[in-house]
């Protein structure tokens, strides 16, 4: 699939809905049918709208490495074939359920869901739109239910990231890197040593706010680290790498320092060694965005309003590596 190796190269790319008639009998979507093989895009027939929902017109839609893990049947949820991708979306309401009055006609939304994000037309419950504010372009707003939420989330909510600490992240120049840098940096007031596999990537986010760079290709990050901040370490770390870089990264936190893991995009899962957390009094945790859309809906929407608003501030400013067409997206 395209997106795939699209998505490595770039850290944020986007499906740009065909002009054409809104709302209709059938609309185009992107389909996964089999597991590893390219989407097929095809026209399929709208549903009605049940009294909960609402029919959005798709303008744009985020993809994700998560997209890429579902349609190789590796991510920790698995939709039932066939289904079309797609967890993050912003567009136009077409249509509302009888119960529905949080949104109407013509407003623009950013959609969550599990999947169903790349097609022309997505039906969702209503509960999980919100508004975009004025000022915040559509193709902004589609970035930012999942890098930026998860940014936010990880940063203020699990390791309650304070003005002037250091925080390191790695995969700087993914998605949630650079939410991380740009949230880090412009709404915490935090410093930011970002970490990246090349040289290109670490000048990618140093353009977009990090104080530091450590190029983890080239030898050791803990090494690379100490060289920066001294033997005092950082105290924050949020991880997307996992194996040796989420060890290293571990070794690198400060006294009462913590590491939030967010992703294994290098494919493994290391193994935390307990000894090293009560040394330094330090705390490892997990964070999983979509999560808290099920287990605790207050934070995460407060969280997603809260991006809504940096961004109408200006005080974030969302990457898009690029935009494809619908039909781009097959692969
Ligand atoms: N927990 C959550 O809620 C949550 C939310 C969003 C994303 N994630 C996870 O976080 C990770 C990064 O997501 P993203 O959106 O930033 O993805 P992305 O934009 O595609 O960036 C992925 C980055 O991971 C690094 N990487 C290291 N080994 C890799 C490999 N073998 N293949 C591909 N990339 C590799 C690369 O940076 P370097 O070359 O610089 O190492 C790359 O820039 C993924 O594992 C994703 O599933 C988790």
């Amino acid at each position: 699939m395209a997106a795939v190796a699209w998505g490595r190269c770039f850290p944020r790319v986007w499906l740009r809905r065909r002009a054409g008639p809104g709302c209709g009998r059938h609309y185009r979507a992107a389909l996964c049918a089999e597991l590893k093989q390219p989407l097929a895009i095809e026209e399929v027939a709208s549903c009605p709208v049940r009294p909960h929902e609402v029919r959005v017109d798709v303008h744009f839609c985020g993809v994700n490495f998560a997209d890429i893990l579902v349609c190789r049947g590796q991510y920790q949820e698995k939709p039932q074939l066939p289904f079309t991708p797609g967890m993050e979306f912003s567009g136009t309401v077409l249509e509302t359920g009888t119960d529905v009055s949080t949104v109407k006609e013509g407003d623009r939304v950013i959609g969550v869901s599990g999947f169903n994000g790349m097609a022309e037309e997505c039906i969702i419950d209503h509960k999980t739109l919100w508004q975009i504010p004025e000022g915040v372009p559509l193709r902004e707003a589609a970035t930012l239910p999942v890098s930026y939420v998860t940014a936010i989330l990880a940063l203020e909510h699990r390791a309650c990231t304070r003005p002037g600490e250091t925080v390191l992240v790695t995969a700087a120049a993914g998605a949630t890197g650079l939410a991380v840098i740009d949230v880090a940096t412009n709404v915490l007031q935090a410093k930011v040593i970002a970490a990246a596999g090349s040289d290109e990537k670490c000048s990618l986010a140093m353009r977009k706010g990090a104080q530091s760079i450590v190029n983890y290709s080239q030898g050791s990050l803990k090494e690379a680290v100490r060289k920066l901040v001294g033997s005092d370490g950082v105290n924050v770390v949020i991880d997307a790498v996992g194996g040796d870089v989420f060890l290293e990264a571990l070794r690198s936190l400060a006294w009462e320092g913590r590491i939030v893991v967010v992703g294994f995009a290098g494919g493994t899962i290391a193994s935390v060694p307990a000894n090293l957390l009560l040394l330094k009094n330090v705390s490892a945790m997990g964070l999983y965005w979509g999560r808290y859309k099920e287990q605790n809906f207050p934070v995460f929407s407060r969280i997603l309003s809260s991006a809504l608003q940096y961004c109408q501030q200006g005080r974030i400013q969302p990457h898009i590596g690029a935009v494809f067409k619908l039909e781009e997206s097959r692969g």
